[in-house]
């Protein structure tokens, strides 16, 4: 970084180049018609300028080739950008690859609580190995915030009341700023942190180092026996409501004869607001009762993570 101002940040995720090709697409665009347009006004202003006074020039009719032209000629360019953003849109917040690592994000005036599948928790940093691709479950405890780590071009909302996933798969470990991008309140500009990249091995290391908690999976069991959701959600299905174990990720039949798929949304939805999509078969209104007020979002995250294990071992079976 010595060599000056560099033409664009440090690039360091897969996504990395793919934003910044169409970004310098984008720039080639606007600067070729901005020189298009200031040499055309120079030449022009010049070769038909009045050289007496008396000068009359001739009157101009309309061309339709040429106003054909300058029509279609932007629509196309403009819908290769639409496009090509379109996909890599999606690449980066939809196309989940299925193996990827799963990271809890929680964001709150003024912080990022991150905490890792095995319980190893952190705030403000988040470190993760290189070439593995990283899937982040991000919710806020209060207002929207904006993770965004530059070095990756990735950013996202992560707005109160629902999840936000992205993914992104590190190219080259180092240290790459981490920010809030979205205004939040007094300690906005102190909500940053960083990012880092390490070797597998070397993360493997860090993983299993330091003080390591309860895992996801065991704090969301506790609290799942704790708040009493265990007496009616029994395992063998005799409870007041349904069994949980191998639900995660499939789909689940409900009251109004939809079919929804109790993905984290579902769960979280379900313990915050019961009444919102009961499951066929039990009655409504529900019997459970809110959990709202009594659950943090990241024991919410907690439970989620032990259901997904309720789901992993049936299949294992
Ligand atoms: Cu959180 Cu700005």
């Amino acid at each position: 970084m010595d060599q000056g101002i560099p033409l664009f940040p440090e690039a360091a995720s897969t996504m990395a180049g793919k934003v910044d090709a169409l970004y310098f697409f984008l720039v080639a665009v606007a600067v070729f018609f901005a020189a298009l347009i200031f040499i055309s006004l120079t030449v022009f202003a010049l070769k038909y300028r009045r050289r007496s006074e008396t000068e009359v020039p001739p009157s101009i009719h309309g061309s339709t080739p040429l106003e054909i032209a300058w029509s279609v000629i932007p629509l196309g360019l403009v819908m290769i950008m639409f496009a090509w953003g379109a996909k890599l849109y999606f690449d980066a917040y939809n196309e989940v690859p299925p193996d990827a690592e799963e990271v809890y994000v929680v964001g709150k005036q003024w912080m990022w609580h991150i905490q890792h599948a095995n319980g190893r928790r952190e705030i403000n940093e988040l470190h993760v190995p290189v070439g593995r691709p990283i899937k982040l479950i991000m919710a806020s405890e209060d207002v929207i915030h904006s993770f965004y780590i530059p070095a990756f071009r990735l950013k996202k909302d992560v707005v109160p009341g629902r999840y936000a996933t992205i993914w992104f798969q590190a190219t080259k470990p180092g240290r790459y700023h981490l920010f809030c991008a979205e205004y939040c309140g007094t300690g906005h500009s102190k909500m940053k942190g960083w990012v880092t990249v390490m070797e597998p091995a070397e993360y493997q290391a860090w993983l299993s180092g330091g003080v390591v908690g309860e895992s996801m999976e065991a704090a969301g069991e506790r609290l799942f026996n704790q708040l009493g959701c265990n007496t009616c959600h029994r395992a063998d299905g005799t409870g007041r409501g349904p069994s949980l174990v191998g639900v995660f990720g499939k789909p689940v039949r409900l009251l109004s004869g939809e079919t929804v798929i109790a993905d984290e949304a579902y769960i979280r939805e379900s313990i915050l607001n019961p009444n919102a999509k009961i499951v066929a078969g039990y009655p409504s209104p529900t019997i459970m009762s809110t959990y709202q007020g009594q659950i943090s979002e990241r024991g919410i995250l907690q439970i989620i993570a032990y259901l997904k294990s309720l789901s992993k071992e049936e299949r294992s079976q």
